[in-house]
């Protein structure tokens, strides 16, 4: 049995983990009530065959019933100046969405998570 976690091996887990620098996305899902959605970094590939992808949801995220009930989600990577976009979402506050017209994809930077804040990298976009 692995020993039981105190407040400060959490806090020690945070501080290392978050030397680990990720891409932030909006995980979106689509319910009886509307769209939802929740900034999330937990995110990676898993395989090419076939294609796969991996969330983590906190079992407190209200992304994760909807989600769970329609099968289906959308992953929505956001750039360097979407701050605003990633805080709205990793809000309990009621959001926004609108019906998309177009998509596509840009070629600047990514926001990157690092140490608990948004940071940037130079040199990403090809
Ligand atoms: C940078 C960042 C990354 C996050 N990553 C995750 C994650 O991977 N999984 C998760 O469940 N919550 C994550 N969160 C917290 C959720 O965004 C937050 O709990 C949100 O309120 C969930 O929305 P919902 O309850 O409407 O689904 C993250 C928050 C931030 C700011």
């Amino acid at each position: 049995m692995p020993n039981a976690q105190t407040e400060a091996d959490r806090q020690r887990f945070r501080a290392v983990m978050g030397h680990f620098a990720t891409g932030v996305a909006v995980v979106t899902g689509l319910g009886p009530d509307g769209a939802v959605g929740m900034t999330t970094n937990a995110l990676c590939s898993v395989s090419l065959d076939p294609l796969l992808v991996l969330v983590c949801f906190d079992n407190t995220a209200r992304t994760l019933p909807v989600v769970q009930a329609s099968g289906r989600f959308g992953v929505n990577v956001l750039g360097a100046r979407q701050h605003d976009l990633s805080g709205q979402f990793a809000s309990k506050l009621t959001i926004g969405l609108g019906e998309v017209l177009a998509m596509g994809h840009a070629d600047g930077e990514p926001l990157v998570w690092y140490r608990g804040a948004y940071t940037s990298v130079a040199g990403v976009g090809r």
